[in-house]
């Protein structure tokens, strides 16, 4: 498969085969990722690859924490900034409105929509989950540089046949999350990644996500 194939193919999978991945495969593409670039070749990142009962036991205590605080925990580090401006703004909204759209669910029945939304703390029913951890000490570079590796994982993903949904949103766990995976004193959560073979039947799989037009965030000076 063609980078730029890989590239068009890959989407945010939200629904999963009952269908393990093998564990040479799931090493494999995490040691060729590990070639992503980071600045001074700092490889800033961990993470903790969840399957069978440890994957549960997160799923576990994201039930029993969110069921008590539906909200999350604080984080001084929110996955968006707050009053988000546009035209990210409209984006945002835009892509919501185009997966619950192929759900079906429409915008008055917030109920069904938050429902949807708790599939996210079952990892979409993925057979992997990946979870991304970084030291806090660490900066915006490197944060973005694990970013990165994230992004090759996906790639990766698509070459063998599988699919991959990033997921900030266990970042309103971190605390929870920093304890029962016994992350170092200075270590946090970043991110978390669903992982597995798509379910291509799957409504929330029908959705397409748009994209700005070149004109729109690139510029060219000669
Ligand atoms: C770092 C990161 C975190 C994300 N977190 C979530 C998440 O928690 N839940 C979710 O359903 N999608 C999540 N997404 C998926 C984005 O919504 C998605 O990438 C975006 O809408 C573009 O759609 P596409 O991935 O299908 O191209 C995340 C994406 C990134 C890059």
């Amino acid at each position: 498969m063609k980078v730029s194939e890989a590239l068009e193919k890959r989407m945010s999978v939200r629904g999963f085969l009952d269908k393990p991945v093998p564990r040479d495969i799931l090493e494999s593409l995490l040691t060729t990722a590990q070639r992503s670039p980071s600045g001074g070749n700092l490889q800033p990142w961990r993470v903790i690859a969840l399957t069978g009962a440890s994957k549960q036991a997160v799923i576990d205590l994201a039930a029993a924490k969110l069921a008590k605080n539906p909200a999350g925990e604080p984080t001084d580090r929110p996955v968006y900034p707050e009053n988000l401006w546009e035209p990210h703004r409209s984006r945002r909204f835009a892509v919501g409105e185009a997966l619950y759209g192929a759900l079906g669910i429409p915008r008055e029945d917030k109920i069904a929509r938050l429902t949807w939304f708790a599939n996210n703390f079952q990892f979409f029913n993925a057979p992997v989950a990946l979870m991304f951890v970084i030291d806090e000490r660490m900066g915006h570079g490197q944060w973005a540089h694990t970013g990165m590796f994230m992004q090759s994982i996906a790639l990766l993903a698509e070459e063998l046949g599988l699919g991959t949904c990033m997921q900030e949103c266990w970042a309103i766990l971190r605390p929870s999350l920093k304890e029962h995976l016994g992350l170092g004193e200075t270590e946090m959560l970043y991110c978390g990644m669903a992982l597995g073979y798509p379910d291509m039947d799957n409504p929330a799989n029908q959705m397409r996500s748009e994209r700005a037009p070149l004109e729109e965030f690139a510029e060219f000076r000669d």
